[in-house]
């Protein structure tokens, strides 16, 4: 009963997946189809038919996943919800990320605390293999009660990150004026939960309670409307998607500016000590 069940929604699911191409390569996703666990020997875990997949660590090791797809530009939404409690020293990170020593890579990565002290939301932009664009925000709910949205919106002219549907920040295309953008190399997403405890809290004072493990973070609703490389190319939705001609206009940016005012902790752009011979070029045009 439960084999029959379970072929015929296996067949179903591949027919409508066929019809489905014929329109969009856009999917709502299922953990199954879309990433393939990558490490931890077994602590990362599909659950609920691929509706559901959880990352876990322990003291001998974290676990962590990969998309099948490469993407170059698209809007990526995943539903997280981390590691409760002490999760101090804990680092869930999930991220865009392309291959080799010039890499691209798009960051969220979540710094877990000390129960009661809030997580510290970590972005970055890679752009060519550099980095170093760090910016740091609290959140504006616990992010370890319930699944919350996030999101990064990637074309040719703009990257936006989004936490439920919020833009915190954006990394904007200044290629005329020298700064590499992220736009030529496909990306895969990556997430892995993994013992930060030589810096994630508090710079690395607060280490793991480890007598707490396995810590878990869960992740669901993944939804990747975007262009999936396949042999050289990029094969993008066949309608028009919103986020492919997006720009920073000037009500995004306004929301952009007044979220970082209340929920920024760090800025690159704005630490001088870190650059005594003059801030990244992009922090002087963007
Ligand atoms: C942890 O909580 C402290 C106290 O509220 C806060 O200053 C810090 O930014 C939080 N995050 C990390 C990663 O330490």
């Amino acid at each position: 009963m439960a084999i029959s069940s379970s072929a015929t929604m296996a067949v179903a699911l591949t027919s409508s997946l066929v019809v489905c191409s014929l329109f969009s390569i856009a999917s709502a996703g299922n953990f199954y189809q879309d990433f393939d666990i990558t490490w931890g020997d077994g602590r990362a875990k599909i659950l609920n038919g691929g509706q559901l997949l959880t990352l876990s660590l322990d003291k001998a090791s974290g676990s962590g996943f990969q998309s099948r797809n490469e993407y170059l530009f698209g809007k990526i939404d995943m539903q997280l919800k981390l590691v409760p409690g002490n999760s101090a020293g804990t680092v869930t990170a999930y991220y865009l990320s392309s291959q080799g020593p010039s890499h691209d890579e798009i960051d969220f990565e979540f710094l877990g605390n000390l129960s009661g002290d809030p997580y510290t939301l970590h972005t970055n932009v890679f752009s060519q293999g550099k980095g170093n664009r760090e910016q740091q925000f609290k959140l504006w709910f616990d992010p370890t009660k319930d699944f919350h949205t996030y999101s990064i919106l990637w074309n040719a002219q703009i990257i936006i990150f989004y936490v439920d549907g919020t833009p915190i920040r954006y990394f904007r295309n200044n290629e005329a004026k020298g700064v590499p953008f992220p736009k030529n190399q496909p990306m895969r997403i990556y997430s892995s939960l993994w013992n930060g405890e030589a810096w994630a809290t508090r710079g690395g004072l607060v280490k793991t309670d480890w007598s707490k493990a396995p810590f878990f973070s869960s992740f669901r609703n993944f939804n990747a409307d975007a262009c999936v490389w396949s042999r050289g190319t990029s094969r993008c939705p066949s309608g028009k998607a919103s986020w492919m001609n997006r720009v920073l206009d000037a009500a995004t940016l306004a929301r952009i500016k007044s979220v970082q005012n209340k929920y920024m902790i760090y800025n690159y752009c704005s630490d001088a000590r870190r650059f005594p011979k003059g801030f990244p070029l992009e922090c002087t045009i963007a």
